[in-house]
């Protein structure tokens, strides 16, 4: 094994929608987080007894709380917490910081998050919007070249321009201080430790860096971490990320202000506005501004429940509202998970979604959003008359919601955001009773590539649209100084009778949504246990062509759904599902297509 030492460190219609098609598959097919399915070793009997029951559809299950993560140190530090009578707010600081550490191709401190929180004293759900946030001297244009024409995608993100402001730290404190029982400082200590004395690098990081290692080495610091010596980091290699453990100190000891002001904040600066071949603008006093947004949650009903989420700058909860909320009035049930037809409504009710999705969804801080229009149950009961065929769509256009607003409507063209099948998700039930489901982010794998303290910074600017206008139509997720890129993010908490019954969330772009809500629907309407319902071989359809799992028994609906209409595609499909079901017990599951696993007490 090799010890490796960091010492410093559109307008209506269907026309324009296949331009959308086309740039999100070509920019899916060169993904770097790719698919690894290695085994992690841990000497932990309960780890070894989660990772075992992964993939043989059996979930953990606990009296008291319960914990759902990427990665099994993660998961062992926000257990730590937990055992020791935390809340879910204080283990989710634990595990993210350690996150970062260990899975730093997918979140950190370098990027930002949505948390849904569920509060067992009061009954409320509420969300924390950490989105990273454009920068004041950015313009619509950032992402264009001269003549006004769309950057290639990595040409857009790798560098400094697709780095936006940070919000994951901020909302660490901001979780802490609404719902935190533990001591602040207490919570990083499971980071400084792996930070100081090494980690196992997993078998999914080395399979991330060797697939990106021509990116990971345009910038030395970069370089340096992750292919010490001109080599890509081995899975089993120990690693060593001391400028990271000062980082951790510094929060634990002043605070958020100690990142977002000072040494780190300069640093993060310098490294942006000096990144070779593509400089970026963020600058110290975006850093000094930022601020975490509580908002309140997005629900939409589906049969006996509310799905809850978080809602704009997210498309995630209005999009899998929409999903669920179209399907309310077919028996899917009925139908059962084998059948084409039940896919048929998933996929047509997924398109349709997303067509309102391309057109209508945006930070609404920035743009009006009809984000109660969007989730109406009349408006969805009417998009759902067009399910009632026997074959797929042969056309799929935005509908036309009510405005929350009154007045002048907006006009709105298509979009072309793409989104990168990156990111992690966390899910969290304390002994009191809270619940937290986070989906935390540095947008692509690896992020922007740049690293400064320690850990690497995002790229979310690039999951606006490239593309301000179309026709000379505004369009919705334009880049704006101040505002924040839509997501797809989809932390959800569901509820029945005004209780939590399942915390769930994935990682995977905006194929998020669809993991989310068939996940759901395997639960809700297949009478699937959570694990179950996490390993159910997926189908997405979010534009009109059907992804099908490849190696999974989902490759036989083939000939059926291509009879139905859809072009299809066998793919790998890389989610990860974390989630927990809350009844007489607690049970947890974990997504066997990555390393994470569920641990209870
Ligand atoms: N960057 C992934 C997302 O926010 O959906």
């Amino acid at each position: 094994m090799r010890t490796v030492l960091l010492t410093c460190l559109a307008l209506t219609s269907v026309a324009v929608l296949p331009v959308t098609v086309a740039a999100q598959e070509a920019a899916d097919a060169v993904a770097p987080e790719g698919v690894s399915r290695g085994e992690i070793t841990s000497s932990s009997a309960a780890v070894a007894a989660s990772l075992a029951a992964k993939g043989a559809g059996v979930p953990v299950e606990a009296q008291n709380w319960m914990i759902a993560a990427a990665n099994p140190y993660a998961v062992e530090a926000g257990a730590a917490i937990l055992h020791q009578g935390g809340t879910a707010a204080d283990a989710m600081v634990a595990v993210q910081t350690v996150l970062g550490l260990v899975e730093p191709q997918s979140s950190g401190l370098g990027g930002g998050a949505f948390l849904v929180w569920y509060d067992a004293q009061t009954g409320a759900i509420t969300t924390l919007d950490a989105r990273e946030t454009a920068p004041m001297d950015a313009t619509p244009r950032l992402f264009q070249d001269e003549a006004g024409e769309p950057l290639k995608f990595f040409d857009a993100v790798v560098g400094g321009r697709s780095v936006g402001t940070p919000g994951t730290p901020a909302l660490l404190e901001a979780a802490h201080r609404k719902w935190g029982r533990s001591n602040w400082g207490a919570l990083f200590e499971a980071g400084i430790t792996l930070a100081e004395d090494g980690f196992e690098v997993s078998p999914r990081m080395a399979g991330s860096i060797a697939r990106d290692a021509d990116r990971l080495g345009r910038f030395s610091a970069t370089a340096e971490y992750f292919l010490p010596g001109g080599t890509a980091l081995q899975a089993g290699d120990t690693l060593r990320n001391r400028a990271y453990a000062d980082v951790l100190r510094v929060l634990a000891s002043e605070g958020a202000e100690g990142f977002y002001t000072g040494p780190i904040a300069a640093d993060i600066v310098r490294t942006v506005q000096e990144a070779a071949g593509n400089p970026g603008v963020l600058s110290a006093l975006d850093l000094a501004l930022y601020k975490v947004k509580e908002r309140p949650a997005s629900c939409a009903s589906y049969r006996e429940f509310e799905v809850c989420g978080m809602g704009p700058p997210s498309s995630g909860a209005l999009t899998v509202g929409q999903i669920l909320g179209m399907l309310g009035g077919y028996d899917l049930a009925a139908l059962g998970a084998e059948n084409p037809q039940a896919w048929r409504l998933i996929g047509d009710a997924s398109r349709l979604a997303f067509a309102d999705r391309g057109r209508y969804m945006a930070d609404s801080d920035f743009v009006p959003v009809p984000a109660k229009g969007l989730v109406d149950p009349d408006y969805l009961a009417s998009r759902a008359e067009l399910l009632s065929g026997e074959t797929a769509l042969a056309e799929v256009s935005p509908g036309n919601p009510e405005f929350d607003h009154a007045g002048l409507v907006p006009l709105w063209a298509d979009d072309t955001s793409i989104e990168f099948p990156s990111t992690s998700h966390l899910t969290i039930v304390d002994q009191y009773g809270n619940v937290l489901s986070m989906t935390t982010t540095i947008e692509n794998g690896f992020g922007s590539r740049l690293m400064s303290n320690g850990f690497l910074l995002n790229n979310e600017l690039t999951d606006f649209s490239f593309r301000s206008h179309r026709d000379g139509v505004a369009i919705a997720n334009r880049l704006e100084p101040g505002k924040r890129p839509r997501s797809s993010m989809a932390p959800t908490i569901v509820m029945k009778d005004g209780a939590p019954v399942l915390a769930i969330g994935s990682p995977g772009g905006s194929r998020i949504i669809g993991y989310v809500a068939t996940a759901i629907i395997a639960w809700a309407d297949w009478g699937m246990n959570v694990q179950q319902a996490l390993e159910l071989p997926h189908a997405v359809n979010r534009f009109g062509t059907y992804d099908l799992e490849a190696d999974t028994a989902a490759t036989a609906m083939e000939p059926a759904l291509s009879e139905l209409g859809y072009k299809v595609n066998i793919r790998d499909l890389n989610s990860g599902l974390h989630a927990i079901e809350i009844g007489e017990s607690l049970k947890g599951g974990a997504d066997p297509r990555r390393e994470g696993i569920a641990l209870g007490e």
